[in-house]
């Protein structure tokens, strides 16, 4: 996969400047240690075949060998006071499963549905197929620019997951019994995204919490969720309008601000 062949499916190729690599540590800290150094513009898409150091959330290594998954991240600087910035994180997670549920109709005619595991993993039939690791830069209190970064299991086999993952991670030739152009599938979902991120943002995103909630898992549903060390069980009411998780716990309501739904 490289820079020309992503473009070459990009509707506002303008819009984006794109380097992939073959090899890198990790195309969000790749990223976040450039931010540092230059100014990179908005729309900046780093990629790579291979991540020697791909991070997860909450310090979590994230692997994949070469040339299967898509590995990428994204630079953006919205203009959104900080208290909304999780929004981000589940238009994201929202926007993705779209296009793919989206892509798989029209091109495939295969029925994919996506469930949002909150705040934003992509999970199907109860197994991730994608997770996102949103990163903040700060100048100050003033927000200076968010990295997304993606990593979309795309043409492994069961047998490129680690033996432990197996049970827990799905990828889309798994799904659909074919293998996807990795280029095609990002030059179109940046299309895609960039699109609705000008639909939603910076005014209107206040919709976004009604949309995301029609496709998380677990509504209303008992959930146990780890905090750090910590667990702790509820039933899960809803959104707040900052995205923020609704645990309902002895007829009192808490707001989980960051954790992992673990289902029941
Ligand atoms: C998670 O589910 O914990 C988030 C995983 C995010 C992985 C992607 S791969 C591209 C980008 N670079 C990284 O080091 N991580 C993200």
């Amino acid at each position: 996969m490289d820079s020309a062949q992503i473009e070459s499916y990009l509707s506002t190729p303008s819009v984006f400047q794109l380097e992939v690599f073959d090899e890198i540590d990790s195309t969000n800290s790749y990223l976040s240690r450039e931010c540092k150094q230059r100014l990179l513009p908005e729309w900046l898409v780093v990629a790579a075949e291979h991540q020697s150091a791909g991070r997860g959330r909450y310090q979590r290594r994230w692997e994949s060998p070469a040339g299967c998954a898509l590995l990428f991240s994204l630079l953006l600087r919205p203009k959104i006071e900080v208290r909304f910035l999780n929004l981000i994180n589940l238009f994201s997670a929202y926007c993705l499963a779209a296009y793919l549920e989206k892509i798989s109709r029209e091109r495939d005619q295969f029925p994919l549905t996506v469930g949002l595991k909150w705040p934003n993993d992509l999970w199907v039939d109860g197994r991730k197929l994608c997770g996102i690791l949103l990163e903040a830069g700060f100048s100050g209190h003033e927000l200076q620019h968010v990295i997304l970064g993606i990593g979309l299991n795309v043409n492994q086999v069961e047998e490129d997951f680690p033996p432990q993952l197996r049970e827990h991670a799905v990828s889309l030739h798994q799904l659909s019994g074919r293998s996807w152009d990795r280029a095609q599938l990002l030059g179109g979902f940046l299309d895609y995204y960039y699109q609705q991120y000008a639909h939603f943002f910076p005014y209107n995103y206040q919709p976004i919490v009604a949309m995301y909630e029609k496709k998380v898992l677990f509504r209303n549903q008992p959930v146990a969720i780890r905090i750090q060390e910590q667990t702790v069980r509820g039933i899960f009411s809803g959104l707040t309008p900052e995205g923020y998780l609704i645990l309902r716990e002895n007829g009192r309501e808490r707001q989980i601000t960051a954790g992992d739904v673990l289902g029941y």
